[in-house]
């Protein structure tokens, strides 16, 4: 995949808003960390009437949890809340929502997996397809690290979400 600098996405209002999913592993690190990141710079620039944000997880591990501690803490020292509660991605997601965000290839494939016939591929994406910052494509799990990890992924989320924004924005009709 390479950098995205224009979607084909139909009109956006406030009667269709955009609604985004991102999806990690487990819904507990990533993925929350782009939901509160997403919706923080959403409701900074008064836009929240015309997208909608949500996360899911490609496991079912964590089903019901809040998000990460460490991700909370990261993201509460930015000024980002994060107040989700894990759930797994569901088949039905794919018709509802008009992007799918992965935040790495392992979550990419298990989503290209579940699109057997391939009829939801143009909605899918990994955040790094909106990386203004050229490298790696993925958000690296922090999981099982230190908090460095933790601040990585607030980083490169930070600058992924609003290039993302920046992306979508033409196509938004208040
Ligand atoms: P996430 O991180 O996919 O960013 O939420 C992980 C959370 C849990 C596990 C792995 C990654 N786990 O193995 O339980």
């Amino acid at each position: 995949m390479q950098s995205v600098t224009s979607l084909d996405l139909r009109k956006i209002t406030t009667e269709n808003p955009l609604k985004v999913c991102f999806v990690c592993l487990g819904n507990i690190c990533r993925s929350p960390t782009a939901e509160g990141v997403f919706q923080h710079i959403i409701n900074r620039d008064g836009l929240s009437a015309l997208v909608e944000v949500d996360s899911a997880g490609t496991a079912a591990y964590h089903v019901g949890e809040p998000a990460n501690s460490k991700s909370r803490m990261i993201a509460e020292q930015n000024g980002v809340s994060l107040n989700s509660k894990a759930r797994k991605f569901e088949y039905s997601d794919f018709d509802y929502f008009d992007l799918i965000i992965a935040m790495d290839k392992e979550n990419l494939h298990e989503l290209q997996r579940m699109d057997r016939k391939s009829q939801y591929r143009d909605k899918i994406f990994l955040l790094r397809d909106f990386d203004p910052v050229p490298g790696d494509m993925e958000v690296p799990d922090p999981y099982y690290g230190g908090i460095n990890g933790f601040e990585l992924v607030f980083e490169i989320v930070m600058r992924s979400c609003e290039s993302l924004l920046d992306t979508a924005r033409p196509h938004m009709s208040p």
